[in-house]
């Protein structure tokens, strides 16, 4: 379903990939970090609330959550929208408090055909809240409202100023568990929930990071130890790695792990020291148009990760058309864009490999459920690893936290 590969030499002892492993064990099973275990949860709650949600009563989804509350289900719909199981229920993200965009994606919103999904696992984020309030004034609702019920649901932890709310006035409320941090959080109810409404198999997103799940904790995952290993230990000289998805399905992929890196991996490490791996998204051919050159001929500051999607199923073609002045182009007639697109990622991939940079390539059979909940599970494996290796706590942010303090001094 999904291969990998290193095209690179390093070195890597057994010892440190066994006692890498150990490090992780140990963090899944002293159930401090409760993403791990996610593959394995019991969804039926879920289900039935998706089930009983008819298609003909409800035209929007609609998502008032940032950052971890909001990416890996764009990401995921993105990389499976043009996919079987998807119903035609427009998936709408409210997610940044300017004010251009919620007018134009709220003005055709209306209450009887939406459901609100109010995702934040803290329950109190500004922009969340704020926009919340908008709606609730658009809408003429108060929040004791027996129609905010019926059209609104929450996704919060146990105990959050919202869940304390939807416990008051008998909200529609779905946890998120305590120990399942929010860039963490797209395998539970924040994720499976709106992709559930919309469609998607979610038995089999869960399926599809098990498989990984299972073959990790069984020890037969040494090429990702190694990847971590290596590009963790580079990190001072080679400090930015580059993820180059081959397919515009995957743009929203690549800022859902741009979050989850750049806040999980740029800290202070525990003895004092800033590192970090800094995360850069780029789509594969649009990007050869532009970063590929900082690559080829910049610093030599950065690794490479390509992802390539073998099978689009999708059998578009090159019309065998030949046009004045350009039969340069010919070569391409008859070939589909799926042969077009993968030989350009394989020809930039020898590209950037003949300068010397470290790549590795994850191949993608094709976008489905499954692999879509491989890829997750990948990441965040692998951001688990880094994390490991910097000497850092990956699952705090207490850098975004300064800028909260000041922005509420700046209104007091
Ligand atoms: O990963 C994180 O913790 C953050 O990116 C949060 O997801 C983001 O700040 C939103 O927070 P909350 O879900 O509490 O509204």
């Amino acid at each position: 379903m999904i291969k990998t590969e290193l095209f690179f030499k390093d070195e890597v002892n057994e010892s440190k990939i066994t006692s890498l492993y150990g490090s992780i064990f140990d963090e899944a099973k002293s159930g401090e970090i409760g993403y791990y275990h996610l593959p394995d949860s019991n969804i039926a709650q879920i289900e039935q609330f998706c089930k009983s949600k008819k298609p003909e009563k409800i035209k929007n989804i609609v998502i008032l959550g940032v950052g971890g509350s909001s990416l890996g289900v764009k990401a995921i719909d993105l990389m499976l929208s043009h996919t079987s199981n998807r119903n035609d229920k427009n998936l709408i993200f409210l997610e940044n408090v300017d004010p251009v965009e919620i007018t134009q994606k709220s003005k055709d919103l209306n209450l009887h055909d939406s459901l609100f999904i109010v995702t934040s696992k803290s329950g109190s984020t500004i922009e969340t809240t704020s926009i919340l309030k908008f709606l609730l004034d658009k809408f003429e609702l108060s929040f004791d409202d027996k129609r905010f019920c019926d059209h609104f649901v929450f996704i919060t932890d146990e105990n959050s100023p919202l869940d304390k709310w939807a416990k008051d006035f008998d909200i529609t409320t779905f946890y998120i568990p305590q120990n399942v941090g929010g860039r963490f959080s797209v395998l539970s109810a924040v994720g499976l929930l709106p992709l559930g409404l919309v469609g998607y198999d979610i038995k089999a997103l869960l399926e599809g990071a098990k498989s990984l799940k299972e073959s990790f904790f069984n020890q037969n995952e040494d090429e990702l130890l190694k990847k971590a290993i290596v590009y963790t230990q580079n990190a001072k000289t080679i400090p930015i790695n580059v993820l180059f998805s081959y397919s515009s399905s995957l743009k929203y992929f690549n800022d859902w792990l741009v979050q989850l890196w750049a806040e999980s991996l740029g800290k202070i490490d525990y003895d004092g020291e800033r590192v970090g791996l800094t995360p850069v998204g780029l789509v594969g051919a649009i990007d050869q148009h532009s970063f590929l050159q900082l690559i080829i001929q910049g610093v030599k500051n950065k690794s490479v990760t390509m992802i390539k999607v073998k099978n689009f199923q999708n059998d578009l073609k090159i019309p065998d058309i030949k046009l004045p002045n350009l039969d340069k182009v010919d070569f391409i007639n008859n070939h589909t864009f799926n042969e077009l697109l993968n030989a350009q990622c394989d020809a930039s991939m020898q590209s950037i490999i003949e300068q010397g940079v470290r790549v590795d390539l994850i191949e993608i059979d094709s976008l489905s459920e499954q692999s879509a909940g491989y890829m997750i599970y990948y990441y965040e494996l692998l951001t688990s690893l880094c994390g490991v290796l910097l000497n850092i706590n990956t699952y705090d942010q207490p850098g975004v936290e300064q800028g909260k303090v000041i922005l509420k001094e700046k209104f007091d």
